[in-house]
């Protein structure tokens, strides 16, 4: 059967009403890309893949909580969903909602949200509105008004959204057999290591896949669940994960507990050269899709290696196209040449 989106693969795991369409554009199904350099430089001896999440239809993991969520929407005859978005959220409710043909408004932190997040929301129609104010600030404001008027939250406070990105641990475990020794992953609002803790439970108990340790990571000026309080004025380049007080942070928190792994911090230097580290093997993410390695890394070099033969997967939450701006602001320009053989000659052979 030709692939059909993560709710037909997987219907029978996900709890959600029985009125939830199908609106799909193909999510989900995104490979393990094995990084046997990046393995080596961080002391060997064990097995790494990306979950290269970039490769969902708008760029990022947001589509596979936004088909059901936006599905069980219209499944309501709902007209209208909202959300506050550091971006990717944003972009992928614009798209699901225009594939429903329903009104998406999205609110978004004025001046902090990357250029290819932004040109997405816009080009697939969305009312995007920038507050005066942080990620936290609006999602304040669309809980209020979900609650007054009849427009659908698909935040990840939204449960559906939860039941969706469940998927990708689903998908793990049936690539790989069974789940991996070691998760890694970046955490901002805190639905997407929530919905991976869920779905290895619910694998394990049905198939008895096992459970993986989960290592999530922060930035470090946006570190709520590391410094065990709200940021009133959370920073870092991961602009995505630019959040002072994560929705589901006490879930976050009891995820990586019960998983015998920990949630940590790492500075915005660590996850550019992580960046640099993963483009350099040939997959380009966004900043904050390199937090969880760059945890990786930190925690490698403060000696606590990855046990010998260990299966490590890191989720690559977002593609690299997201946000070109940091590209040109942290590596050097290209070089300008007049068009003549001898400078060119110049350039790349004597060089
Ligand atoms: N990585 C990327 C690329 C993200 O866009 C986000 C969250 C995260 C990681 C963190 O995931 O919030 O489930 O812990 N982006 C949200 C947004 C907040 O609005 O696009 P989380």
């Amino acid at each position: 059967m030709p692939y059909s989106g993560v709710l037909n693969r997987y219907r029978s795991y996900l709890e959600i009403p029985v009125h939830t369409a199908t609106v799909t554009l193909l999510e989900g199904d995104t490979p393990l890309i094995p990084m046997p350099r990046l393995v080596e430089a961080l002391g060997g001896g064990f097995e790494l893949w990306v979950k290269f999440e970039g490769l969902n239809p708008t760029g990022s993991f947001k589509d596979r909580g936004m088909t059901i969520a936006v599905g069980e929407a219209t499944g309501r005859r709902v007209k209208a969903v909202i959300c506050a978005s550091t971006g990717n959220t944003a972009a992928s409710a614009a798209a699901y909602a225009a594939r429903a043909g329903m009104r998406c408004v999205v609110l978004i932190p004025q001046g902090k949200v990357a250029a290819g997040k932004l040109a997405g929301a816009i080009a697939y129609g969305a009312q995007v509105i920038q507050v005066e104010g942080s990620f936290d600030d609006a999602l304040d404001l669309v809980i209020k008004i979900s609650q007054k008027h009849p427009i659908a939250l698909v935040n990840s406070l939204n449960p559906y959204r939860l039941e969706g990105q469940k998927t990708a641990a689903f998908e793990i475990c049936d690539l790989l057999g069974s789940a991996p020794e070691l998760l890694c992953l970046p955490v901002g609002n805190a639905g997407n290591i929530t919905s991976y803790w869920m779905g290895f439970k619910q694998y394990h108990a049905l198939k008895n896949t096992g459970l993986p340790q989960i290592l999530g990571v922060q930035a470090a000026g946006s570190a709520p669940l590391v410094l065990g309080h709200p940021v009133d004025h959370p920073e870092t380049v991961a602009t995505a994960i630019r959040i002072g007080r994560p929705a589901r942070g006490e879930q976050a928190l009891q995820a990586a507990e019960e998983s015998g792994g920990k949630i940590i911090a790492v500075s915005d230097d660590e996850i550019l050269a992580m960046q640099r580290q993963l483009a350099s093997e040939g997959v380009w993410v966004e900043p904050a899709s390199a937090a969880g390695l760059a945890g990786l890394a930190a925690e490698a070099r403060a000696g606590r290696k990855v046990p010998e033969g260990w299966r490590v997967v890191a989720i690559c939450t977002g593609h690299g196209l997201k946000d070109p701006d940091i590209i040109a602001r942290s590596m050097p320009s290209p070089t300008v040449l007049p068009p003549e053989f001898g400078a060119l000659e110049e350039a790349i052979i004597r060089n």
